[in-house]
């Protein structure tokens, strides 16, 4: 189905790759569609990106209902864009429209829509290995009704926006923080939706991290409040000795697309990989014993984050020798080279838009 287009008169530029950050330039357009309960999705479009007008009573604004998704295009050499995993981002954000009661979209339907809003951005790709275009496919609630209820209407929307690094860091090794005082999410809740809410419940020890110096939290389980869940925007593995580790998925962390797939890549590679729980004094019993060789995070923003020191309370572990390690190196090459079309794709990941 083609989608009726509405450009802009004129054009923005992309700034230099090298100059880009994360998340602060949006490209010209935008794919928008609307929501009625008993009428189901309709009016699907393209058109300049610009302000939405809601009622300040849009119950988004007032009880968060709210999904989202963050996938991302590539350039390959020879000038193709490519998505990674996209039908999987999809996957997942019907299941948070679930958690969220909101209604699911058709996700060939949305695949298509997408990959003509990518048509009409092409030039809004950046073409430099480390650089791409994040997508932000994104669910809100907005009937005007300040009740308690779920909404009866909704609006999606994709926007695009050019981006390099997540981190300041580059690749380099990042620090995090392991929150003592507040926890994230509860099995039960929503921790494993994408819903706006999660992020909102990180600020506060986001803030207290950032103070110390540290650039994401690293979030214990909020029962016994021992076992290692998740970092601020990635999901978390760590090498000991010779077993890669990460905590399962309990029901209150992201399942991760990155994460399964360094999970799938480590099991190819014939690594040992464990989905277990991991407790924050094990990792720095293992730090002590020699044992633990590597961290490193994993997510769409994020790509593979080495992790160079952990504080929990009044203890530090250094990890390495401030460089990336070995492990780390491994799997953020085989991931960019599958990302930018440069490896051969076993896997079927990989998409070429045409
Ligand atoms: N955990 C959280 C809380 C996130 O926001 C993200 C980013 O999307 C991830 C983990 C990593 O998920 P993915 O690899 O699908 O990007
Ligand atoms: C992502 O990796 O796509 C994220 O959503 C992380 C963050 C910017 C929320």
């Amino acid at each position: 189905m083609n989608i009726p287009v509405t450009e802009v008169p004129q054009k923005g530029t992309r700034p230099d790759d090298a100059s880009l950050g994360f998340g602060q330039i949006f490209t010209d357009h935008m794919f928008v569609m609307n929501y009625e309960e008993g009428k189901g999705w309709f009016n699907p479009r393209i058109e300049p990106l610009q302000d939405m007008s809601l009622s300040p009573a849009a119950m988004v604004y007032h009880y968060g209902q709210a999904i989202f998704e963050g996938l991302k295009a590539y350039k390959s050499n020879d000038g193709k864009t490519l998505l990674f995993r996209a039908r999987d981002n999809f996957k997942r954000m019907n299941r948070s429209a679930k958690g969220l009661c909101i209604p699911e979209i058709d996700i060939d339907f949305v695949m298509n829509a997408l990959k003509q809003l990518l048509k009409v951005e092409d030039q809004w790709i950046p073409e430099t290995l480390g650089t791409s275009l994040y997508i932000r496919p994104t669910i809100i609630a907005t009937d005007p009704f300040l009740g308690v209820r779920s909404s009866f209407t909704f609006t999606f929307f994709i926007i695009l926006s050019p981006v390099g690094a997540y981190y300041a860091e580059g690749f380099n090794p990042v620090k995090i923080w392991v929150s003592k005082d507040h926890v994230r999410a509860v099995r039960g809740g929503v921790g494993e939706y994408k819903t706006a809410g999660n992020y909102a419940a990180s600020l506060i020890a986001s803030e207290k991290a950032k103070k110390e110096g540290y650039a994401q939290v690293m979030w214990l389980d909020a029962i016994e409040r021992k076992y290692i869940e998740e970092v601020g925007a990635m999901n978390i593995f760590f090498l000991m000795n010779d077993e890669l580790v990460t905590p399962n998925l309990s029901g209150s962390i992201l399942p991760g697309i990155t994460r399964d797939s360094v999970i799938s890549l480590a099991r190819e590679w014939g690594m040992t990989v464990s989905e277990r729980l991991i407790s924050v004094e094990e990792v720095f019993n293992a730090h002590a014993n020699g044992e633990l060789k590597e961290v490193f995070g994993s997510g769409t923003a994020a790509v593979i984050s080495p992790v160079g020191e952990i504080k929990y309370g009044d203890q530090k572990i250094q990890i390495g020798d401030a460089k990336p390690g070995p492990v780390a190196v491994k799997f953020y090459d085989a991931l960019t080279d599958l990302q930018y079309g440069k490896a051969n794709d076993t896997q079927g990941w990989v998409e070429v838009v045409e």
